[in-house]
């Protein structure tokens, strides 16, 4: 073998020697550098009579073509084991089962809020709504709760700290005497004033906290104020309205007499499923009464013309009731593991 072919075969071998691009270049310069080997053998060429020269020079340059060409061959090898690596390293296993995307749901009191409203708007009711910071005089006096009345303790209160007339509201009572205050205002004219039918659904606020009381809860109130309402209005509104809201007429109703300061007479409403995990037993579900005479004096009306009757839902108790839920704490700690089972 002459010079020229050890070169050639030495500038293969180093080339496939060199495991990345950095070596490669290393082992580019060796041989075509400036000062590399061939470089050296053209440089050699100076020395040779121009007979020799043309012969010699043609072979020097076919030697560096070949390791030209080697150079290249293993940078493109090179460049393809480079992607093949970063191919298999990226690889995606697209037999893996998806992740899924999930999908949100209505919280299970908003669907019974939802329920209750639409249950309601179909006879006739409208919804309305309040303020959740209310003034003393709406939540308890215009309610027939005077300053220092005794049943102000019935509802413990979160007061506004340093404002003595501002608390957040206790129950959704205190939306009966705006919605009367606001009607009587638009039917100023009317002669005699048309019924108000209003549902109020909404969050309120006592100091309370165990497996069946949260500070935070929510509560459902309802009102009709007209010429003539009765009890058996009421009756029979509420009665109707179980019946759908649980889908069933195997439910037995019981309105057990009670004290609410803003009705007179007042009833609590029980109901007894006649099948199912809770069969037989008596659940407290709704209070509700006759809208006192001084209630309707607060909203604008004449108790001497206008009756109603008012009643007030837990939207949270009727849930869990529906769907057999047993602490009322799960509805607000957020765990879509319970919240996910309600779509
Ligand atoms: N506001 C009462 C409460 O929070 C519930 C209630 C009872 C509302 C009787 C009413 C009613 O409208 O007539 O305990």
């Amino acid at each position: 073998m002459d010079t020229l072919e050890r070169l050639v075969s030495e500038a293969r071998a180093a080339f496939d020697a060199a495991a990345d691009a950095a070596a490669l270049e290393q082992a580019k310069a060796r041989f075509l550098g400036k000062s590399g080997l061939v470089t050296e053998q053209l440089k050699a060429l100076g020395k040779l009579t121009p007979e020799e020269k043309r012969e010699r020079g043609a072979a020097v340059n076919r030697a560096k073509a070949a390791i030209e060409a080697a150079l290249e061959a293993r940078r493109d090898g090179l460049r393809q084991a480079a992607l093949a690596a970063q191919l298999a390293a990226e690889r995606l296993d697209v037999t893996l089962p998806g992740r899924g995307s999930t999908i949100g749901g209505l919280h299970p009191v908003s669907r019974t809020m939802e329920r209750i409203e639409r249950l309601f708007h179909s006879i006739g009711f409208v919804v309305a709504d309040g303020p959740e910071i209310e003034t003393d005089w709406h939540n308890f006096t215009a309610l027939n709760v005077p300053p220092n009345h005794p049943a102000r303790s019935m509802q413990d209160t979160f007061f506004l700290e340093g404002e003595k007339d501002t608390l957040l509201r206790t129950h959704t009572s205190p939306v009966q005497v705006r919605s009367m205050l606001a009607h009587v205002e638009r039917h100023r004219d009317a002669d005699p004033m048309p019924d108000l039918r209003i549902i109020a659904p909404g969050r309120v606020y006592r100091v309370d906290s165990d497996a069946t009381h949260s500070p935070m809860f929510h509560q459902v109130e309802g009102l009709w104020v007209g010429e003539g309402v009765s009890f058996a209005d009421l009756k029979g509104v509420v009665a109707d309205f179980l019946r759908d809201f649980f889908e069933t007429d195997e439910l037995k109703l019981r309105f057990r007499p009670s004290f609410f300061p803003f009705t007179e007479p007042s009833a609590e409403i029980d109901v007894a499923f006649m099948s199912g995990a809770l069969e037989g037993r008596w659940l407290e579900v709704c209070g509700c009464g006759m809208v006192h005479p001084n209630v309707l004096r607060s909203g604008g009306f004449d108790p001497e013309r206008y009756t109603g009757f008012a009643f007030g839902f837990g939207p949270d108790r009727l849930t869990m009731l529906r769907y057999g839920v047993n602490d009322l704490r799960l509805f607000f700690e957020g765990d879509l593991r319970f919240l996910g089972q309600f779509r």
